[in-house]
């Protein structure tokens, strides 16, 4: 089964990729070096979520090891919502970049389709209109220097992103939203599937604990699911995921969950079992996330 998907640039994305959001300084760089010598080959990252200083370090460690080179990860991260002037697009992307200490980043993504303004923090006062066509321009220009190999969004729905390709020149690779058993973007899923961009999920286990909407490790289909073929909810909810066709961002900075999460690949949900996913009921937990984070959650 896949370990990887192919975009629209010819690049390969690796179907597993470790997320880092809410991964503190002092654990994500633990997290990141055991993820690549576990055989994680894709790094999900941010500068909102401030310790991709850290996850350089980390990529630093294992290229001086010898354990892989840069050429072997794909390393994603995201442009922020107060620097969406196009003057401030190269400069947040040459930030990342001094920080995750590489001069490309594979793939580059404006993380909302919604604008703040300049050095502000989180809360609805701070957000002011977003031209995402300007905005876009600037992140083609990126990929035209070589140092975004690919140009994607995060969060967008399939209203935003027609309006993208719509001026687009460069049409987006990817778009990252919340996809999970629970909430598992149908209408989105096709609309990416027809234009040929890759759907790339984040919070792939419903980010248990944290939001009580996407409870997927606790759904009776996820769980009868993983009884019957002898796997981790985890492991079943990431496994239904591949077999969708996306690629999946699970986060830990457990070591052992961080290995586990990773053994989707020599088994598969058969067909009985993987239609029933299809019957889920299907709840949203994303507007959640971006209420918090406006409310400081996570500032
Ligand atoms: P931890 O870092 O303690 O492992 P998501 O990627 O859907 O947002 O979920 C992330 C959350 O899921 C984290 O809180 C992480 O906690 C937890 N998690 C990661 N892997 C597993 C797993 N295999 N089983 C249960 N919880 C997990």
């Amino acid at each position: 089964m896949a370990r990887h998907f192919v975009l629209n640039t010819g690049a390969k994305i690796p179907s597993v990729g470790l997320g880092t959001w809410q991964a503190e300084p002092g654990v994500v760089g633990n997290a990141v070096y055991a993820a690549v010598k576990a055989g994680y080959r894709h790094i999900d990252c941010a500068q909102i979520y401030a310790n991709e200083k850290e996850i350089g370090f980390a990529l630093k460690k294992v290229f001086d090891e010898g354990i892989i080179k840069r050429q072997d990860i794909f390393i994603t991260s995201k442009l922020w919502c107060t620097n969406h002037a196009p003057e401030d697009v190269p400069v947040a992307l040459d930030s990342t970049l001094h920080d995750l200490q590489t001069d490309y980043v594979d793939l580059y993504l404006v993380h909302w389709p919604i604008r703040m303004k300049k050095g502000t923090g989180f809360g609805g006062e701070n957000v002011i209109p977003a031209d995402i066509p300007a905005t876009w321009a600037a992140m083609e220009k990126l990929h035209e220097s070589g140092k975004a190999r690919a140009i994607g969004v995060s969060n967008f729905s399939s209203k935003k992103l027609e309006d993208l390709l719509a001026v687009a020149r460069v049409p987006p690779a990817v778009d990252q939203v919340e996809c999970h058993p629970v909430w598992q973007q149908t209408k989105l899923r096709e609309f990416c599937t027809s234009k040929g961009i890759h759907l790339s999920a984040y919070s792939p286990l419903g980010s248990p604990g944290t939001f009580k909407a996407g409870n997927v490790l606790a759904h009776p289909v996820v769980i009868s699911t993983a009884e019957k073929l002898g796997k981790t909810p985890a492991q079943v909810a990431l496994r239904w995921g591949i077999q969708m066709e996306h690629s999946v961002l699970p986060k830990s900075t457990r070591e052992e969950r961080i290995t586990a999460n990773l053994d989707v690949y020599d088994w598969s949900i058969p067909e009985e079992l993987f239609v029933k996913f299809s019957e889920i009921e299907q709840a949203k937990a994303s507007e959640t996330v971006f209420t918090f984070s406006l409310l400081g959650f996570f500032a």
